[in-house]
């Protein structure tokens, strides 16, 4: 067997919040951390799209960043196509496949240079990677990507303020097949458009996916948004995968009460005979997070030992009321 495209194995990110050291002599307290990330694990075949969802501060951009080496983690290993992302042996290696992973970020116009013309923007990785020598050839390989995002190849000569928010998007997703890439993370791709253009964006993000056998990291906070693109997903609750199974069954026959929370907070998609439990309450401080199952103050089948011991990740869930089969389960459709 090969092994999986992606691997991301017991990924941790800690961050040191505390306040200066001045301010803790004088003021007193302790320096404190801040675990964003603690030990997440998962593959990614090639041509697969996996997701990652949860509520806000659950570490979905931390992950991301240290998959695509932005961020190094605390510890932990990212291998993508065989090479390591985390090792610093693997430095050369790693300049080799740079050009094969792309991130597309929420917001298209922080990461598009706003005093460069759009074609100039997309030419960028072509050049600096040397894929195709000569300016009539880049000029039509340009005309091309945008053509193939839906834009005009004379679209090319407008800056990104003369697009709309969908059209930016597009523009930012050209910039990323121009290198050739085959490895996508999308953050928050389609988070600050209009319901319809997301619908137009994640269509486009499919075809350009069946065309040129992309493999996707998509995250959302949204779970209606990945139902349609991602052939697996992985739940995330405080800095941990709480969840993880196939796109399908994890709709059909959700098991950790946090993502039947989450399901039920999303209206149209229709129950299997469960009833809905809407889960109130906030998301604890993660620099004192509860201890035990950090869902336990939020959770409806919480007990002694959920707030004594961390539920480890298996049978595709980290519940304790999952493992020991006190929670009522229902059949996959
Ligand atoms: N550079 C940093 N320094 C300190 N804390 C950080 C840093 N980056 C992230 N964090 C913290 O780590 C946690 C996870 O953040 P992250 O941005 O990964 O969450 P997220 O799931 O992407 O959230 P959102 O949906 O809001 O984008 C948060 O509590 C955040 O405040
Ligand atoms: S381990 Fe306990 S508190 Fe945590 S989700 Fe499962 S039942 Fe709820
Ligand atoms: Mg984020």
């Amino acid at each position: 067997m090969t092994a999986p495209y992606v691997q991301v194995r017991n990924l941790r990110r800690v961050f040191d919040v505390s306040k200066p050291w001045l301010n803790r002599v004088l003021e007193g307290g302790e320096r404190q951390f801040l675990k964003a990330v603690d030990g997440v694990s998962f593959d990614i075949a090639k041509g697969e799209t996996f997701a990652l969802v949860g509520e806000s501060g659950s570490g979905k951009s931390t992950v991301a960043r240290m998959v695509v080496g932005l961020l190094p983690p605390t510890s932990g290993e990212v291998t993508i196509a065989g090479v390591s992302m985390t090792d610093r042996a693997a430095a050369a290696e790693r300049q080799r496949l740079r050009r094969r992973i792309q991130m597309i970020f929420q917001d298209p116009y922080a990461s598009l240079n706003p005093r460069w013309r759009v074609d100039r923007i997309i030419a960028e990785p072509i050049r600096a990677f040397k894929l195709i020598e000569g300016d009539r050839a880049i000029r039509d390989r340009v005309g091309e990507l945008l053509t193939l995002v839906g834009l005009h190849p004379d679209d090319g000569r407008k800056y990104p303020h003369e697009f709309s928010g969908g059209q930016r998007q597009r523009v930012a997703i050209a910039r990323a097949l121009a290198s050739n890439a085959e490895f996508i993370v999308c953050d928050e791709p389609t988070s600050a458009l209009d319901v319809s253009v997301q619908a137009q964006i994640l269509n486009l993000m499919r075809d350009l996916q069946d065309k040129f056998g992309l493999t996707y990291l998509f995250i959302s906070h949204n779970l209606a948004i990945v139902r349609h693109m991602a052939t697996r997903i992985g739940v995330m609750y405080l800095g941990r995968i709480v969840e993880i199974s196939g796109g399908r069954e994890l709709f059909a026959a959700p098991k950790h009460p946090y993502t039947r929370m989450l399901l039920d907070a999303v209206p149209d998609i229709g129950m299997t005979g469960r009833q809905r439990i809407p889960v109130a309450g906030e998301i604890p401080n993660p620099i004192n997070p509860p201890p035990g199952c950090t869902f336990h103050p939020r959770c409806p089948y919480a007990n002694e030992r959920c707030r004594r011991e961390i539920p480890p990740l298996e049978e595709g869930a980290a519940c304790h009321a999952v493992h020991e089969r006190r929670i009522d389960m229902p059949a996959a459709a």
